[in-house]
């Protein structure tokens, strides 16, 4: 595997790659990152990825800081997945100067869940995937449907803007006890390792309260909020949405069942789809 510091560099490994797959990360991988990997590695002649912690994407608040970074564990399961090129800038080398041009998702898209609860967040998620995208110019991107609203934000941005990149959406992995992996786990103490899965539990819960035949959707919602209230957690939201645009659902389309919630200081999301 390559290693590539410089938007220079990279681009001239990738001159000759043919079709190009990509999948980015802001590092800390675990198996859900590697599985993008995999299933680049069948959509494209060169699979690269990218490690980058992008500060425009997290809040004045948040947990830009403390985000754990791992560049040398990273690297080892990122060429054992069969990677070919990875892009690892500083900062200096993706914002040499402050970050003053955005994309903008829709305010549709942009204002709820997610874009609620960290407001600015899925803009500086929109820009630096741009920006990546217009670096490694690939000719797929895969995204995993563990960050939902943010692949259909990416999805709507590279259709609206006539990016010509396919993009493709990823199961979410999990540990055996049916908790999403995502890199916020290690903040978890054991013991609220434990009682994690609640979470997941609880998306299926409102999943089967769908399946049979309920249709009271806030009642679901609010219900299922409680219930993780009751043991702890603070939730954000539980949402039972329809996939394609995350709106309200007004009649039979497919469904996803979105949730974020705390426990302790850390901030967990998980969905599931439905019907
Ligand atoms: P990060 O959280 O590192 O995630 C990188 C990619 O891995 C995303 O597409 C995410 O959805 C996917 N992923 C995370 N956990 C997963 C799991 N358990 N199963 C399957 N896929 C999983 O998402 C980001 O980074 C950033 O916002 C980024 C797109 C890189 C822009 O900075």
């Amino acid at each position: 595997m390559q290693i590539h510091t410089t938007i220079a560099s990279l681009r001239a490994a990738l001159a000759s790659a043919g079709r190009v797959a990509f999948a980015p990360t802001m590092g800390n991988l675990h198996a859900g990152h590697v599985s993008l990997m995999q299933a680049a590695r069948i959509h494209g002649d060169a699979v690269v990825s990218s490690i980058f912690v992008n500060r425009i994407q997290f809040g004045p608040n948040e947990d830009f800081d403390r985000y754990p970074r791992t560049f040398q564990t990273d690297c080892a399961q990122l060429e054992a997945a069969g990677v070919d090129h990875l892009f690892a800038p500083d900062e200096a080398e993706l914002y040499p100067q402050p970050q003053s041009y955005f994309v903008q998702p829709a305010p549709a898209h942009d204002c709820i869940l997610e874009g609620a609860t960290r407001p600015g967040h899925l803009v500086g998620v929109a820009t630096v995937v741009t920006k990546l995208f217009n670096i490694v110019q690939p000719q797929v991107a895969l995204f995993g449907k563990k960050d939902y609203q943010q692949l259909m934000v990416i999805r709507n941005m590279v259709r609206e803007l006539n990016m010509p990149i396919e993009i493709i959406g990823c199961e979410t992995v999990r540990a055996t006890d049916g908790l999403a992996l995502s890199s916020r786990n290690g903040y978890l103490s054991a013991e609220q390792r434990a009682a994690a899965p609640r979470l997941y539990a609880t998306l299926q819960g409102v999943a089967e309260q769908i399946s049979t035949g309920q249709r009271d959707y806030p009642s679901i919602e609010q219900a299922a909020m409680q219930q993780l209230q009751t043991h702890g957690w603070q939730p954000d939201y539980i949402a039972i949405r329809r996939r394609e645009d995350l709106q309200t659902p007004a009649g039979q389309e497919p469904l996803v069942i979105l949730a974020a919630a705390r426990l302790g200081n850390t901030r967990l999301i998980d969905n599931l789809e439905a019907l």
